[in-house]
């Protein structure tokens, strides 16, 4: 199993599709008040965590509270999908700006398990076109994320790498 061994005072930036398991992988491993959620934040804003339209709101609230805890030299994990090159260069500009180290943690345990399991939320009622475009996009810029700025990279490839994983924290 792959142990990941993060600095104390990192910017975590999770990478995965929706369904893939990034929220049940942060709840196991980091404290609620580490994980900054995009829909908890689309929640607080509208009161419903699947409204897309108001993305831009969310995320403005996402940033804050990631620039508040870095400034704070707290950890901090964004939880959202993090698809693209262009939603993941804020978050290296940020950790940049207050010396947290950048690290990328790409969850891909496969398209089929993410349709799977999105056919079980009441709250994803979209086809697999969604999932699998997400997955295609992620792959294509896995080697890159390195020149994009992360500091660690770490990619658990499968559902038994995701289950295995353990993290650790170092000072
Ligand atoms: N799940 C599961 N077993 C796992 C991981 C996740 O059964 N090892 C289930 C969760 O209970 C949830 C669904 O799969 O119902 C999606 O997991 P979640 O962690 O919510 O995925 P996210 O990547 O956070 O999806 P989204 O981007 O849509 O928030
Ligand atoms: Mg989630």
């Amino acid at each position: 199993p792959t142990t990941l061994e993060l600095p104390d005072f990192s910017l975590v930036v999770l990478i995965g599709a929706t369904g893939s398991g990034k929220s049940t992988f942060a709840s196991r491993w980091f404290a609620p008040t580490e994980v900054i959620s995009s829909d908890r934040c689309r929640g607080l804003v509208c009161d419903d965590e699947n409204d897309q339209s108001i993305s831009a709101d969310a995320f403005d609230l996402v940033r804050t509270i990631a620039e508040k805890r870095l400034k704070n030299r707290r950890l901090a994990v964004i939880d959202a999908t993090n698809v693209r090159a262009s939603e993941r260069r804020d978050w290296i500009a940020l950790a940049r700006r207050w010396h947290a180290l950048p690290v990328a943690i790409v969850i891909d345990p496969g398209l089929d398990i993410c349709i799977e399991r999105n056919k079980l939320r009441p709250d994803r009622a979209f086809g697999p076109k969604v999932p699998q475009r997400m997955v295609q996009e992620i792959r294509k810029g896995l080697r890159n994320l390195a020149h994009e700025g992360f500091r660690q990279v770490w990619k658990l490839s499968s559902v038994e790498a995701v289950d295995a994983a353990i993290v650790t924290r170092k000072p």
